[in-house]
C-alpha cells in the first residue's frame, strides 16, 4: 500500500517537473496516504441520510420524521382528512383503496392488496412498478432503510 502510493507520488513528482511546475515537492507532501480498507476521503454521500437505526433509536420516530416527505399529500392522524393523497391512519393491515372519503384510481381500487410491512415497501419503493396505472406518481423513497422506517411508523398509528 504504502510502496504503491509512494510510486504513484513519484509518477506525480515526474508529471508536474514535465509541466515545468515550480514547487512539485510541497504538492507531493499533500498526498494522503490511506490505510488498507480505510474509505476514500470522497466518499459518496448518502442522500438525506438518516441516522443508522439502532437498539437506541426508535425507528418509528425516525420514520415519523421520514414521513414528511409525504405530508404534502397525505396525513395518518386519526380522522385525519384524505387529501390529495388517501388518510394512512392505521393503513398497515388495511385492503389497498379502502379509505371511504377518498377516489382511488381504478388500478389501485381493484388490487388484491391488503398493505404489510412487504407490500408497502414494494410500493414505496416504485409505486406505478408495483401498482402499474396507480395515481401516486411522486413520493417514491428509494433510501430502504427510510421506507423501512416510514412503515415503522404507520404500523405504529394503528397500534
Ligand atoms: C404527490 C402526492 C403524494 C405523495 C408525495 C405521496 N403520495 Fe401516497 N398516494 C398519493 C395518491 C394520489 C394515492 C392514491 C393512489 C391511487 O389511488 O392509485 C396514494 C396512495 C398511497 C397509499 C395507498 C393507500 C391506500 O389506502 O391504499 C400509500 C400506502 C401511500 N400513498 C403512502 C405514501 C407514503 C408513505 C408517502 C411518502 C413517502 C407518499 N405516499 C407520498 C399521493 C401521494
Amino acid at each position: 500500500m504504502r510502496n504503491r502510493a509512494l510510486m504513484a507520488a513519484g509518477l506525480l513528482t515526474a508529471t508536474l517537473a514535465a509541466c515545468g511546475s515550480s514547487e512539485p515537492e510541497r504538492v507531493v507532501e499533500q498526498i494522503v496516504v490511506r490505510e488498507p480498507g480505510e474509505p476514500a476521503a470522497s466518499a459518496v454521500v448518502e442522500p438525506a441520510a438518516l441516522e443508522e437505526p439502532s437498539d437506541k433509536v426508535d425507528l418509528a420516530a425516525l420514520g415519523e420524521e421520514a414521513f414528511q416527505a409525504c405530508t404534502g399529500c397525505h396525513n395518518a392522524d386519526p380522522g385525519g382528512p384524505s387529501m390529495a393523497g388517501p388518510n394512512l391512519y392505521g393503513v398497515v393491515g388495511r385492503k389497498a383503496g379502502a379509505a371511504a372519503d377518498y377516489p382511488y384510481s381504478e388500478a389501485l381500487a381493484s388490487s388484491d392488496i391488503v398493505w404489510d410491512y412487504a407490500s408497502l415497501d414494494r410500493f414505496l419503493a416504485n409505486p406505478a412498478g408495483y401498482v402499474e396505472g396507480t395515481s401516486m406518481v411522486a413520493g417514491a423513497v428509494r433510501n430502504g432503510e427510510q421506507r423501512a422506517a416510514i412503515v415503522a411508523y404507520l404500523a405504529s398509528t394503528s397500534e
